[in-house]
């Protein structure tokens, strides 16, 4: 259908000037060239239109990212620093993340399609501060001393503690729906920790990783601490995990690719985390106040054009209130604005690529031929960017595709529900486990669903709100590990006992 998309307006001279660059990787602290001299488009969702260039790495880029991640992990300053020192490197990122902060916004809006509008005002404060809160662990990794029943030999006495070191080198793959934020929750736990990193954004979305490496080494961090290569999954980001010299690696993506990432670490045992996404149901109690859930569940699952691992893709209305909420939720995504990213009238930029909008488009098509009804939206738009209009299935049931499969576009499916039991089943009827939004204000009720739900994270009266303090991660196929907070930390640690006879 058409629906008329305003023209993306031209990027600030500094944009332009970073999108010029040659295609680079960083490398040991030094700006090269890959090895093979072959290189990916970076494309705008918003006008198909070729932007830039970048290095396509491969496994000898691989080879001498890690080895240069090795060298500073084992020879170099950086776990050996006074962790005050580390902490005010990762601050000092922080503060350049802080004066680029615009140009930071054009570029993720120019490399993934969403409004700079929201990069301003999400993601790239969100990074900023994650950055700041992540680097004030570095100053606070703590290990405990505690006491040992050993009897022998008659009368001895141990001193026994623990301490934590950080894991080593770290491959860290995350994916397009925020660059930054993304880069900025591997990379943060990880420095902290005093582990070395080798970074690999997704090929869709490469831009602002890049720009991040450039700040990396502005803000004085040693060679080879943070490494950024840019390069396809299949065979960069195969080879980084496939590689014996990494100790750790941490994905954010698929289940598909976080699967074939768990197999093919196992051949040297490397500790693996994994964020993979949901299906997240946004549940409904009947007490609750129908314009708030409106609100609430439109921007759950419509965020980001519902690109996000958190979306609550799943509404699950009690029945008295179901048809108010179905159609409070379809007016609202009706009243959306589609356009480019850089244009201050847009709500929702498009799709990250033609990829998704083909595979969003797909899992549309396959729920109205499994009968699910189609309220509103259902439709891309015949634009050379690659818009999805806001879509709402309802009268689904567990079985479809729609329901059971992560579609991560701004496609919401729907379903009346009648008891408690009921929805936690329904809730639970999926593979994935990564978050929950319950919708009461019934304390009763919500206390007794909140432990029925197998899921990492269970919002009440709000969705997708996410902390640097506060542990996030699946249950079941959503993955394992937990990013943010001490276990975030945790993570890219190695914990050490000694027993000390005295
Ligand atoms: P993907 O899982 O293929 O890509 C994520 C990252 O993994 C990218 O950096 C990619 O280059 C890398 N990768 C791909 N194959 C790899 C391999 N064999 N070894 C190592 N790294 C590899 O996700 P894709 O194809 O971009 O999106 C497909 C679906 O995945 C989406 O529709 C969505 O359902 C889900 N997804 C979930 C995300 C989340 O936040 N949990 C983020 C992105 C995608
Ligand atoms: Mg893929």
């Amino acid at each position: 259908m058409s629906v008329a998309i305003a023209a993306q307006p031209a990027p600030s001279v500094g944009a332009v000037s970073f999108l010029d660059r040659p295609a680079r990787l960083l490398i040991g602290g030094e700006w090269v060239q890959s090895e093979s001299g072959r290189t990916i488009s970076v494309v705008d969702p918003a006008t198909g239109a070729i932007v830039a260039s970048v290095a396509d790495a491969d496994r000898t880029d691989v080879d001498r990212a890690v080895a240069a991640a090795r060298e500073a992990f084992e020879q170099g300053p950086w776990p050996r620093m006074l962790p005050a020192e580390r902490q005010a490197l990762i601050w000092r990122l922080g503060d350049l993340i802080e004066q680029h902060a615009d140009e930071l916004c054009e570029l993720e809006s120019i490399d993934n399609g969403k409004t700079k509008f929201m990069a301003s005002v999400v993601d790239i404060p969100a990074t900023r501060e994650y950055l700041r809160y992540m680097a004030g662990w570095a100053t606070k990794i703590e290990g405990s001393t505690f006491d040992i029943s050993v009897g022998a030999p008659p009368g001895s006495r141990f001193e026994t503690s623990t301490r934590r070191h950080p894991v080593g080198v770290v491959a860290q793959i995350i994916p397009w729906n925020f660059p930054l934020l993304m880069a900025a929750w591997k990379l943060g736990p990880a420095l902290a920790a005093g582990c070395t990193c080798v970074l690999k954004p997704a090929e869709q979305t490469p831009l602002t990783a890049l720009r991040l490496g450039e700040l990396v080494m502005e803000a004085g961090f040693p060679p080879g601490v943070v490494n950024v290569l840019t390069g396809y999954g299949e065979t960069a980001g195969a080879a980084l995990v496939s590689h014996p010299g990494v100790d750790k690696v941490a994905f954010t993506g698929s289940g598909e690719v976080g699967k074939i990432i768990n197999k093919s670490a196992t051949n040297t045992l490397k500790r693996v985390s994994l964020e993979l996404g949901g299906k997240s149901p946004v549940i409904v109690l009947p007490d609750a106040d129908v314009e708030t859930v409106i609100g609430g569940a439109a921007q759950a699952i419509f965020f980001n054009a519902g690109q996000v691992c958190a979306a609550g893709s799943r509404l699950y209305a009690h029945k008295k209130i179901y048809d108010r909420v179905v159609e409070g939720v379809s007016a609202a995504a009706d009243a959306i604005r589609l356009g480019p990213g850089l244009d201050p009238e847009t709500e929702m930029g498009p799709l990250v690529s033609r990829e998704q909008q083909d595979r969003v488009m797909g899992y549309v098509d396959s729920g109205r031929e499994e009968g699910a009804e189609l309220v509103t939206g259902g439709e891309s738009l015949e634009h050379p960017g690659c818009f999805v209009k806001p879509t709402v299935l309802a009268n689904v049931n567990a079985n479809m595709r729609v329901v059971q499969e992560e579609i991560f576009g701004p496609v919401l499916v729907a379903q009346p529900f009648d008891d408690i039991d009921e929805v936690a089943a329904l809730a639970n009827a999926t593979p994935y486990g990564l978050s929950a939004s319950i919708w009461s204000n019934d304390l009763r009720a919500v206390h007794r669903l909140v432990p029925k739900v197998k899921a990492g994270t269970v919002w009440v009266n709000c969705h997708s709100f996410v902390d640097a303090n506060m542990p996030f991660g699946g249950f079941k196929q959503s993955g394992f590990g937990r990013e943010h907070g001490r276990t975030g930390i945790e993570m890219y640690t190695e914990l050490q006992s000694v027993c000390m006879l005295v």
